[in-house]
């Protein structure tokens, strides 16, 4: 099936590593043009010659820390001077580490940023371009609404998935669609999970929690971003999808 993405542009945060860079390779291999953002810029210049040798539109590349307060604007001002308009944003950048109940407050207020605030500022910069243009695809990578105990992801990718829903009520009729993969409380398998998990756990975990049996690889969670930032996937809105192996347990999120 042609998704009928060449010729678009899009927006890739967090596209160094893991999940976001598995977005970018497959968007460029539908032929579109990406602007990737992240702080590492060799890891950026990889993917872009990856992607270049692979016969794609070679990205353009945004060094951002994203935990700086004007990198919203900034990217904005970048992607928007680079491509022309942005089409799709994939907002991927983000991060979680163990956290408990003893963890200091900057802690909180960091993960909150990274996972939630710069998304939803990102979000609302790009968004009025999509509108003036009367087409766009808001991809947002979040996380598990099941939390086990206290955690960090949980709060910010909760509010990732309320400020989508919303969101997507008011821009639907500009032809913006806004949608949340969230992979957890299944795994896929990146920098963070490796960082985060020893193999003796991954093999428990994936025993014990998830039904395909493993954790999965980025390419497996790429795919349906990919779908859903064609335009075939105009009726997708307003959702937060699984792609997590069958892990969560409540039938109706
Ligand atoms: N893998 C999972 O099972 C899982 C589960 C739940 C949620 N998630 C979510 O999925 C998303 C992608 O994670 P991943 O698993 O692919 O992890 P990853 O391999 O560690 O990738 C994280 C990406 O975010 C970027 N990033 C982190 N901090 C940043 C900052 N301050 N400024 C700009 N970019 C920053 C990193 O790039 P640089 O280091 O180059 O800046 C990297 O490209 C995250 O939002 C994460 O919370 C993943």
């Amino acid at each position: 099936m042609d998704l009928q993405l060449k010729g678009k542009t899009a927006l890739v945060t967090g596209a160094s590593a893991g999940i976001g860079r598995a977005i970018a390779k497959g968007l460029a291999a539908e032929g579109v043009q990406l602007c990737i953002a992240s702080r590492r810029r060799p890891l950026l210049e990889q993917l872009a010659e990856e992607i270049a040798a692979e016969r794609g539109p070679r990205p353009y590349i945004a060094v951002t820390d994203a935990m700086q307060e004007d990198a919203p604007q900034k990217l904005t001002e970048d992607a928007l001077a680079a491509l022309g308009q942005i089409d799709i944003l994939i907002n991927c950048a983000g991060g979680i580490t163990h956290m408990s109940l003893a963890s200091a407050e900057k802690e909180w207020l960091d993960v909150m940023t990274l996972n939630y605030t710069r998304v939803r500022q990102l979000t609302f910069a790009v968004v009025p371009h999509m509108i003036e243009h009367n087409w766009g695809r808001i991809i947002n990578v979040s996380g598990s609404s099941e939390p086990r105990g206290v955690e960090a992801g949980t709060a910010p990718k909760a509010a990732v998935h309320g400020f989508a829903k919303g969101l997507s009520r008011e821009v639907a009729k500009h032809g913006v669609t806004v949608n949340s993969l969230s992979p957890g409380p299944g795994k896929i398998n990146t920098e963070m999970t490796r960082r985060l998990y020893s193999e003796q756990f991954k093999k428990e975990f994936s025993e014990r929690e998830i039904p395909v049996g493993r954790f999965g690889e980025p390419e497996e969670f790429a795919y349906l971003a990919v779908c859903l930032a064609s335009p075939r996937a105009s009726y997708i809105t307003g959702n937060v999808i699984h792609v997590d192996g069958g892990a969560h347990r409540f039938a109706f999120t």
